[in-house]
């Protein structure tokens, strides 16, 4: 029974690889993984000096920030919900509109973005030539690059050191083959996870994070769930059909990454599986059912990479001061 439904689940899902992935057009090595774990944890990145990707992807915290959504420059309020850098590096695309192709593509955003970081391109360049130990780290993780410390190549790095951050979970060892590694409440709710039709969207490697759907697929929920003005993939295609479709979230580490949807507006995880099977099934679960549910999804709550603090480059005369 329990060969029979890892057979079939191996049919949707896939066990985390146990090394790191490879990314498009950029190998990565040590040097980079080492330089965009500094750059990661580096406020001087935004315009003020006070927000790192580290401020909204807290990797104590499930890799976000657990906020409804997150404040940046100048402690505005942005639009959306940090979603979790965690095993980011296996989603088709990225932000919750897949916007972004990639990761090194996603990492130039928020840098630039009014909200977040409030940068730009010139002065990062600027800000990161200005300290010797940054155009070391740049040109030892850059060598044949005549000129190494470029707003891409941060990017690069920064892809680098994400596509590290892997947390095989007990869902995991149980695709592997332990047993053990599901209790019986947890098999029930993937069983269920995979008969009431989650599945359809929620798949692959990240249970998620491959597709794009409507919310409301079946039922619109309310504007206190799914806030009017966000029109989801609608911005990205310009398309009518693409109003309120968003990414089907990636599902690791949900557990730990509250508050969920792209509104940041349900704070609890029974809550927010009863929203999906209303909203995308039209079919509403027994409270037994949803707890099951959220046990499976408990199994998907990975171990932690141990990351350590990286010692920042300090400042010299010529780095650009902090603006408000
Ligand atoms: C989305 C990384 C800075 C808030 C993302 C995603 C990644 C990421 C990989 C997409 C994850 C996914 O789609 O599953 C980074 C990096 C940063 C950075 C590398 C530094 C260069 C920040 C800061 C904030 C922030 C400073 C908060 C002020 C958000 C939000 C989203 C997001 C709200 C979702 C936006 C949307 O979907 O439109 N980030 N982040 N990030 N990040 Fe960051
Ligand atoms: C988001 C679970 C069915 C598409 C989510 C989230 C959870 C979840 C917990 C929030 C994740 C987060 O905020 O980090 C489930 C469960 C399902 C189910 C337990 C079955 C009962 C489906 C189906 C579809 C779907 C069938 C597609 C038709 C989506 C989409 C999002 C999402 C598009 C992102 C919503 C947003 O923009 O905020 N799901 N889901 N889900 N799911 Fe499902």
């Amino acid at each position: 029974m329990a060969q029979e439904l890892r057979e079939d689940a191996l049919d949707i899902f896939r066990p985390l690889p146990s090394t790191v992935p490879a990314v498009a057009d950029n190998p990565i090595t040590p040097e980079k993984i080492d330089l965009g774990k500094a750059l990661f944890f580096d406020p001087r990145l935004s315009a003020s000096g006070v927000f790192s990707c580290y401020s909204c992807h807290n990797l104590t915290t499930g890799g976000d920030d657990n906020m409804e959504t997150s404040v940046g420059h100048g402690w505005q309020k942005g639009p959306r919900n940090s979603p979790t850098v965690l095993n980011a590096v296996l989603n088709a695309a990225q932000f919750w509109d897949g916007r972004a192709t990639d990761l090194k593509d996603q990492a130039k955003g928020p840098v630039q973005a009014g909200v977040e970081m409030a940068n730009t391109p010139d002065n990062v360049v600027a800000t990161l030539s200005s300290m010797g130990q940054y155009v070391e780290w740049f040109t030892d993780a850059f060598p044949e690059d005549a000129d190494p410390v470029s707003f891409d190549n941060m990017a690069k790095a920064i892809e680098a050191f994400e596509a590290t951050l892997l947390t095989p979970a007990p869902f995991d060892a149980w695709l592997n083959g332990n047993d053990a590694a599901l209790d019986e409440t947890e098999l029930a709710g993937l069983q269920l996870f995979m008969d009431k039709g989650c599945i359809a969207c929620h798949n692959g490697v990240n249970v998620g994070g491959h597709d794009y759907y409507p919310f409301g697929l079946i039922e619109k929920p309310g504007a206190d769930v799914l806030p009017e003005g966000d029109k989801g993939r609608f911005a990205v295609t310009d398309t009518v059909d693409d109003e309120y479709v968003f990414r089907a979230a990636p599902l690791r580490n949900v557990a730990v990454t509250a508050p969920y949807f792209h509104s940041g507006k349900v704070w609890d995880l029974k809550t927010a599986v009863q929203i999906m099977a209303e909203s995308q099934l039209g079919e509403a679960v027994t409270d037994e059912e949803a707890d099951q549910i959220v046990a499976f999804l408990g199994a998907l709550t990975g171990e932690m990479p141990q990351v350590i603090t990286p010692v920042l480059p300090a400042e010299s005369g010529t780095t650009p001061r902090p603006t408000q």
